[in-house]
C-alpha cells in the first residue's frame, strides 16, 4: 500500500515535468523567421536594461536570464512550412503537429509549440531529442510556457506570441 502511494507520487511528478508532445525529428527543416526577438538575436543576462520592451518580453528575460551566467544567449525562431500561413496571418488556426520553435542556439535547446485539435502543447527538448522539461516554476515546464503564452491575451493569439517583422 505504502509502496503504491510512493510509486504514484513518482509517476505524477514525472508527468508534470515532462514535455507535452514528442520530439520534432525534422526541426532542422523548419525555416527561420524574423520577429522582435529574432532581430535582437539573443536573450540577455539579468543586468540588461529591458525597460523599453513590452511587458511580456521583460517577463521573458526575467524568467530565463539566470539560466546561465550572462543569460541564455543566441536564439532563433523557426516555423514549420505547414504552419507558415497561420503564423504569417496570426489567425490562430494551426494544423496538427510541431509548428514553431524558439531555438536557444547557445544552450542547444528547443522550446517547441505543437498543436493538437488546434490547442497548443508545449515542450522542451535538447537539440538531439532528450526531454528537457523541468519542474513547474523553473520556466521549463509546459505549465510555465502556457501561463505566459496565454497570460498576455493582447499579445499572443492561441499560443503564438510574436509576429513577423
Ligand atoms: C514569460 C513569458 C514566456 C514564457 C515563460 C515562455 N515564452 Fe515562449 N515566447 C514568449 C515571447 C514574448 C515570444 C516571442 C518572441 C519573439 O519576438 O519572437 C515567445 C516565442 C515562443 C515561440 C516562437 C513562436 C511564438 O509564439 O512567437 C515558441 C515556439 C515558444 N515561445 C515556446 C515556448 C515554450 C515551449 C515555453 C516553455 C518552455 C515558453 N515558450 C515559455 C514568451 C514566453
Amino acid at each position: 500500500m505504502f509502496k503504491k502511494v510512493i510509486l504514484t507520487i513518482v509517476m505524477v511528478t514525472a508527468l508534470f515535468a515532462a514535455s507535452e508532445s514528442s520530439y520534432p525529428t525534422h526541426w532542422k527543416n523548419f525555416a527561420s523567421v524574423k520577429t522582435t526577438l529574432a532581430t535582437i538575436g539573443a536573450l540577455p543576462g539579468c543586468d540588461a536594461d529591458v525597460s523599453t520592451l513590452p511587458a511580456i518580453y521583460q517577463e521573458t528575460v526575467a524568467t530565463y536570464c539566470a539560466i546561465k551566467p550572462g543569460g541564455p544567449g543566441a536564439v532563433e525562431i523557426l516555423v514549420n512550412a505547414i504552419a507558415k500561413k497561420a503564423y504569417t496571418k496570426r489567425n490562430g488556426k494551426f494544423p496538427d503537429g510541431a509548428t514553431m520553435i524558439l531555438h536557444l542556439k547557445d544552450l542547444k535547446v528547443l522550446f517547441v509549440t505543437t498543436y493538437k485539435n488546434n490547442k497548443p502543447l508545449y515542450s522542451v527538448y535538447t537539440e538531439n531529442g532528450q526531454d528537457a522539461a523541468g519542474d513547474v516554476g523553473s520556466g521549463l515546464n509546459p505549465q510555465d510556457c502556457r501561463k505566459c503564452h496565454t497570460g498576455y491575451s493582447a499579445f499572443c493569439v492561441n499560443g503564438q506570441c510574436a509576429s513577423l517583422k
